[in-house]
């Protein structure tokens, strides 16, 4: 086996995962293979395709040296004899399952192009969050073929956007599952050596395949979960006058509990959280254990609910009309520190308030490009990079991304340029609240009474 290394996909994971592999391992090539000629040309050139810290600095550091980005996927198989497979695997819109299960054609045809072009044994690692038991199929797919021997691993990535390229290089664990006979085996320990250049081996995990990717769905869930519970609570405090801050802190400081993941605010959003929580629905649902599927599936309904709610006491606050009225949202993506607006609480929210005829504006320091092809089917909404040309003669700002630079903004100007009463709310809570008050802003906030 040669020790080159190709990724198929060159996505969100497929770009910095394969990134961060070729530059802790300078003696082994690696190549990115993507159908998408405009995704490939962005990864070749200065202006990445995507927004993540650090990222431009680790592509420059080894791309063109041991690090390539090519359409050409048939030659990265033939090329390569360790293939990760990291294509998208959105929710189902057609068919048996739409609305839950994984579609996993992009995955098959995958599958099908190493099976055409291969040329020796492969090693194929599932890097896409698959189903449990996907592996399977990959390998019924892959068996058929006569002279060469295929071994399916599964590798989940766990970085989360906006903090990629440290979660690649610090994670918390390295999972990699496998088949546990001696192929299976010696095929585990030539992707432990990839990890292992800057990986310790105690954080390195190797599991059966099907442990591999349970874990990767159980992960998601269990964070997606932790949100919605702050976020049935955020609900319950502006009721009863607790606040969501103190309560999560005091859960926080509980070491059973853990400080991570109790921030309130418009919900989760990103491309996997929802569809991978729905993915398990429809597991669950397939395998006739109807009361796991309802329990997780009221993690998403719980976090719809949270948009909702959003506008709710938007318009409850704004004398229980928006129409005509214009709306700042201030921030598109679904989190800080990127440009992705996959399932962005933003997006539900900007909808939302459209049905209520307001007018919008959009700003966001990274996610504009995107907001505009998100929003395109909505007939009044403007764009605005400039936060202080956004809020001018407005009548509220929904504050959806916690960007840093909002932390920092010159609100009395702001509130100067506002249409009366001047709301202001908050989903992130971000923003100083007591000072936005004294400015003379009508203040909303996630989880709390202002
Ligand atoms: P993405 O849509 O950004 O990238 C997928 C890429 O695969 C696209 O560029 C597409 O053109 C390419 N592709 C599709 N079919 C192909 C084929 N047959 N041959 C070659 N290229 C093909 O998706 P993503 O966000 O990178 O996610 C990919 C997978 O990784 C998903 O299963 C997701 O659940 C998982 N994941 C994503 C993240 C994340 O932070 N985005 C984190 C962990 C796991
Ligand atoms: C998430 C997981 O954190 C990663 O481990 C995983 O690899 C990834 O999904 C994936 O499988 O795609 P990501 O969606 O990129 O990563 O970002 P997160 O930081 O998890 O945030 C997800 C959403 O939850 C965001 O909208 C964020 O604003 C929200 N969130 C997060 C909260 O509302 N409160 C919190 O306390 C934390």
């Amino acid at each position: 086996m040669n020790r080159n290394i190709a990724c198929i996909g060159a996505g969100y994971i497929g770009g910095p995962t394969m990134a961060v592999i070729a530059q802790k391992n300078p003696d082994r090539k690696v190549i990115v293979a993507d159908i998408s000629q405009a995704r490939i040309d962005a990864w070749n050139s200065d202006d990445l395709p995507i927004y993540e810290p650090g990222l431009q600095e680790v592509v420059a550091s080894c791309r063109g040296k041991n690090l390539f980005f090519t359409t050409d996927v048939a030659a990265a198989i033939r090329e390569c004899d360790i293939i990760f497979v990291g294509v998208n695997t959105p929710t189902k819109t057609f068919g048996a399952g739409a609305g839950y299960a994984s579609n996993l054609q992009y995955w098959e045809a995958a599958a099908r192009t190493i099976l055409k072009e291969a040329n020796g044994d492969k090693i194929v690692v599932e890097k896409s969050t698959l189903p449990v038991r996907t592996a399977d199929s990959m390998a019924a797919v892959l068996h058929t073929h006569r002279e060469y021997t295929f071994t399916v691993l599964s590798n989940p990535e766990f970085l989360a956007e906006g903090s990629a390229i440290n979660d690649l290089l610090n994670p918390d664990r390295v999972l990699i599952g496998g088949p546990q006979d001696e192929q299976g085996k010696a095929a585990i320990d030539a992707l432990v050596q990839v990890y292992a250049t800057w990986v310790s081996r105690d954080r390195i995990l190797t599991t059966n395949v099907w442990s591999s990717e349970m874990s990767k769905l159980a992960a998601n869930a269990m964070l997606a979960q932790r949100i919605s519970s702050i976020n049935a609570f955020s609900a319950l405090c502006e009721e009863t006058g607790a606040d969501i801050t103190e309560v999560a802190n005091v859960l926080g400081m509980d070491h059973r509990i853990g400080k991570y993941f109790l921030k309130a605010g418009p919900g989760f959003g990103g491309s996997c959280f929802k569809k991978d929580v729905l993915n398990l629905v429809y597991l669950c649902r397939s395998y006739g254990l109807h009361a796991c599927a309802d329990y997780w599936e009221q993690v998403v309904i719980m976090n719809d609910a949270q948009q909702e709610r959003i506008v709710e006491r938007t318009v409850k606050a704004l004398f229980n009309t928006l129409a005509g009225k214009r709306m700042a949202l201030f921030g598109f993506a679904f989190k800080a520190n990127t440009g992705d607006t996959r399932e962005t609480p933003a997006l539900t929210v900007a909808n939302l308030l459209a049905e209520e005829h307001a007018d919008l504006v959009v700003t966001d320091p990274k996610a504009l490009e995107n907001a505009a092809k998100d929003l395109a089917h909505l007939p009044k909404v403007t764009f605005e990079p400039d936060p202080y040309l956004a809020a001018t003669n407005v009548d509220a700002i929904l504050v959806m991304t916690e960007w840093d630079c909002y932390k920092t903004l010159d609100w009395k100007q702001i509130y100067a340029n506002m249409r009366q009463p001047a709301l202001i709310f908050d989903t992130r809570n971000i923003l100083d609240h007591a000072e936005l008050k004294q400015i003379g802003f009508k203040v909303l906030a996630v989880g709390k009474i202002i």
